[in-house]
C-alpha cells in the first residue's frame, strides 16, 4: 500500500504535468514560464477546457461575465448564520445552491462562483453591501472591483491574473483528485467542485497561505526568524509554505508569484518582500538541518501569501482566492474523468477482527 497514494498513478491526463525532480509545470503543453506573465484567467480556462465542451467560445470573457451576473442572484441567501462562518465555508454553502449538471453554462457558473461569493462574503463580514458584477470587465478586474467597490489599477489586475493562471491546474493534487472521484460517479459538476473546495480547505493543502501571514507577523523582524522558526519546529509545527508531496526542489510557481509581487511594486507594503525573502532564507536553512534527509523547499503558498496580501485580500479569504483559480482545473479534470475514466474505486486491505464463525 502506498501511504497517501504517493507515486500511485491514478489517471492519464492531457491537462498538466508536475515534474517534481526538475521543478517544472506544464499546462496543456505550455510551460508555466510561458503562461505566468500576460495570460488572462479566461485564456488559461479556455486552454484547459479545450475539447471538453462543445461550442466553446474562442474568448470566454463575455460568457464568464454573464455567469458572474447569474450567480450573483444567490448572494441574497447570505444570511447571518453564514456570516459567522469562515469565508470558505460561506462560499462553499452558496456554491452548493447552484444546480448540478454537466453543460458549459453550469461550468461557467461554478467558475464564477468562488469569485462572486467570496467578494460578497468578505464585504458583508466587514458590514459592507455586496457589489454586483460588472459585465464589461475581465474576471480578475471584476474580482478586485467586487471586493473593493472600485476599479483596480491594471498592474494589480495583471498580478491577480498571474496568480489565477499559475494555480489553475497542478496534476492530481488532493482537491483535484477529490473532484475526479466525485465526477467519476457521474454526480455532476457542482458536486465535483464542492468536493474540490472541501479538500482545498485543509491547512496541508490550500489552507496554507493564510498561516504564512501569521508566521511572518509572528516573526516581525528578520533577526527574530531563526529563533521563531526553531521554536515552531521544536513544537512539531510545520512551516506553512514549505515542503511538497511532489516537488523535491523549489516549486516553480514560487518565483512566478514572487515576480508578480515585484512587478506590481508593493507600494502599500514597503520592505515586505525583502523581509519575506529573509524569512524564507532562514527557513530553508533550518529545514535543511531539521530534516537532512527530506528536501523541504519553498512551495506555491509562501509567495501566494505575499501577493494576495499586497492585493488587500484578507488572509481568511486566501484559500477562497486559490479556489478562484483552481476551479478551472477542477472542471477540466471532472470532464476528462467522465469522458474517459471509470468509477474510481481503489482496493483496501482489511486489518480489523474476523468474526469467529468466519475464522
Ligand atoms: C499545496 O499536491 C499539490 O500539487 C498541492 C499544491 C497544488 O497546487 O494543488 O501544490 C498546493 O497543497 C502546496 C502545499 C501547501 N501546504 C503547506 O505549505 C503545509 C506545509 N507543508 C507540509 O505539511 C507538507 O510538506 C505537505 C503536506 C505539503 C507534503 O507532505 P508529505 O509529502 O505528506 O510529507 P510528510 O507529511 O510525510 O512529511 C515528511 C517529513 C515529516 O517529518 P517526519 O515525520 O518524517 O520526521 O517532512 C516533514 C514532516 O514532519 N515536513 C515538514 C514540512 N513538510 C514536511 N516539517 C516542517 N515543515 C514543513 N512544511
Amino acid at each position: 500500500m502506498s501511504d497517501g497514494l504517493e507515486n500511485v498513478v491514478a489517471a492519464e491526463t492531457v491537462l498538466s504535468d508536475v515534474d517534481g525532480k526538475a521543478g517544472r509545470l506544464i499546462i496543456r503543453g505550455r510551460s508555466l514560464d510561458d503562461l505566468a506573465q500576460g495570460t488572462t484567467f479566461e485564456q488559461v480556462t479556455r486552454l484547459l477546457w479545450d475539447g471538453f465542451f462543445d461550442a466553446l467560445p474562442a474568448d470566454l470573457t463575455p460568457a464568464l461575465a454573464q455567469a458572474r451576473a447569474e450567480v450573483f442572484a444567490e448572494v441574497s441567501a447570505l444570511d447571518t448564520g453564514l456570516l459567522d462562518r469562515s469565508p470558505i465555508e460561506a462560499m462553499r454553502a452558496l456554491t452548493a445552491r447552484l444546480a448540478d449538471g454537466d453543460d458549459l453554462q453550469v461550468a461557467l457558473r461554478l467558475t464564477a462562483a468562488p469569485a462572486v461569493f467570496t467578494a460578497a462574503v468578505v464585504r458583508a463580514q466587514a458590514g459592507l453591501a455586496p457589489i454586483a458584477p460588472e459585465p464589461g470587465l475581465r474576471h480578475a478586474a471584476d474580482i478586485l472591483r467586487m471586493l473593493r467597490g472600485q476599479a483596480a489599477p491594471e498592474n494589480e489586475v495583471q498580478a491577480l491574473d498571474t496568480y489565477l493562471v499559475t494555480v489553475s491546474d497542478h496534476g492530481l493534487n488532493a482537491s483535484t483528485f477529490a473532484a475526479r472521484v466525485v465526477a467519476s460517479t457521474h454526480a455532476g459538476l457542482t458536486s465535483a467542485i464542492l468536493a474540490g473546495i472541501c479538500a482545498l480547505k485543509g491547512p496541508l493543502h490550500g489552507g496554507a497561505p493564510g498561516p504564512v501571514i501569521e508566521m511572518l507577523d509572528g516573526i516581525g523582524k528578520p533577526e527574530n526568524a531563526q529563533d521563531w522558526i526553531e521554536d515552531a519546529l521544536a513544537r512539531g509545527d510545520r512551516l506553512m509554505g514549505f515542503g511538497h508531496r511532489v516537488y523535491r526542489v523549489r516549486d516553480p510557481r514560487a518565483d512566478a508569484l514572487k515576480g508578480a509581487v515585484r512587478r506590481m511594486g508593493t507600494g502599500s507594503l514597503p520592505g515586505r518582500l525583502d523581509f519575506a525573502e529573509a524569512v524564507e532564507t532562514a527557513a530553508l536553512s533550518i529545514l535543511k538541518t531539521h530534516k537532512p534527509n527530506r528536501p523541504l523547499d519553498t512551495n506555491v503558498e509562501f509567495y501566494t501569501a505575499l501577493l494576495l496580501e499586497s492585493l488587500a485580500f484578507p488572509p481568511s479569504a486566501f484559500t477562497c482566492v486559490f479556489a478562484m483559480g483552481r476551479v478551472a482545473g477542477w472542471v477540466a479534470h471532472a470532464r476528462e474523468q467522465v469522458a474517459g475514466g471509470r468509477l474510481i474505486r481503489p482496493a483496501s486491505i482489511y486489518v480489523g477482527p474476523i468474526p469467529r464463525a468466519a475464522a
